[in-house]
């Protein structure tokens, strides 16, 4: 028998997932005491079950982190047979080398917490840099899927003859295999990034931007810097419309706000973080792996 839970973020997803899966959706209550420690307290009875935590890393990575470990060791105390966790988002992946002597690399110092209380860890397009795979910091079951075919698939429907670009270097892996999927012109930026809230991209291969619709695609948005430099490229160069699709929307200070200023006519992510712009829904993607359980 498979229980599926959450420590509040993901819902959405979660109870899908609970459905399709004809599992138990229970999730655990989630409260803190007036010094602010953390309270859990699950709801069902685990003992010999598989449990299943779906809980993306934001909002707020730190406490999700703490919620989801304190779960972990909980349910194996109370004798789940195993836990796997989906973390639609998985935090602080960008953190994957010391940048600065003294840093913390806390890509690796989460992955080992987790690797000890979780036998199973399922993403989706997490920041992939430096590492080519997860399995150089999990010493656990590790798996990142994508979402690039149901981007591609929403921009097919959603959007005329657009033209792909990826605003960094880093993005010409979603950018080419999206474009490649629905038969679009692509081109890959490059970026600078100057600190957390500065960046500078360049257009480095031209491809003809007057009157076509432009979408960039980036795996994150949070600031929404990296987007707004690259919808200014476009529309300098006569874009008639520019659309931005993430697949993690972070959105912090005012993110959705900043872009529609700057002349996005229309921002659209998945629900690994369910907010107003999660128009296209990855459970189909999570329901597949966990239907391997
Ligand atoms: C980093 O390289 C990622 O792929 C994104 O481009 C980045 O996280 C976006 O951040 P921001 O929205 O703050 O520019």
């Amino acid at each position: 028998m498979m229980i599926v839970t959450t420590c509040g973020n993901s819902i959405g997803i979660a109870r899908k997932l609970a459905s399709q899966l004809n599992a138990k959706y229970s999730p655990l209550t989630i409260a803190s005491f007036p010094d602010g420690d953390a309270y859990l307290r699950f709801n069902i009875e685990l003992k010999d079950q598989t449990v299943v935590i779906v809980q993306s890393f934001q909002p707020h990575p730190d406490m999700s982190f703490f919620d989801i470990l304190f779960a972990a060791e909980t349910a194996k105390d109370l004798g789940a047979k195993r836990v796997v966790l989906v973390a639609p988002y998985l935090a602080y992946m960008r953190q994957d080398v010391r940048f600065h002597p003294g840093e913390c690399v806390s890509s690796r110092v989460m992955a080992k917490l987790l690797s000890s209380s979780v036998d199973r860890i399922i993403t989706i397009d997490t920041h992939l840099h430096r590492y080519k795979s997860l399995r150089e910091i999990f010493k656990i079951s590790a798996q990142n899927l994508t979402a690039n075919n149901i981007l591609a698939d929403y921009i097919q429907r959603k959007v005329k003859d657009p033209v792909i670009i990826g605003p960094d270097g880093e993005s010409y892996q979603w950018a080419e295999s999206i474009a490649q999927r629905i038969n679009a012109e692509v081109t890959v930026l490059e970026k600078t990034r100057l600190s957390s809230r500065h960046v500078e991209v360049k257009v480095k291969k031209q491809v003809p931007l007057k009157g076509r619709n432009v979408v960039i695609v980036d795996d994150i948005i949070s600031t929404g810097h990296t987007m707004i430099e690259a919808a200014k490229e476009a529309l300098k160069a006569n874009a008639k419309s520019v659309v931005g699709i993430g697949v993690h929307g972070l959105f912090v200070e005012n993110a959705i706000v900043k872009m529609k200023k700057a002349g996005f006519s229309s921002i659209v992510t998945t629900n690994t973080i369910e907010n107003s712009t999660s128009a296209i829904d990855v459970s189909q993607l999570l329901l597949t792996e966990l239907r391997k359980e």
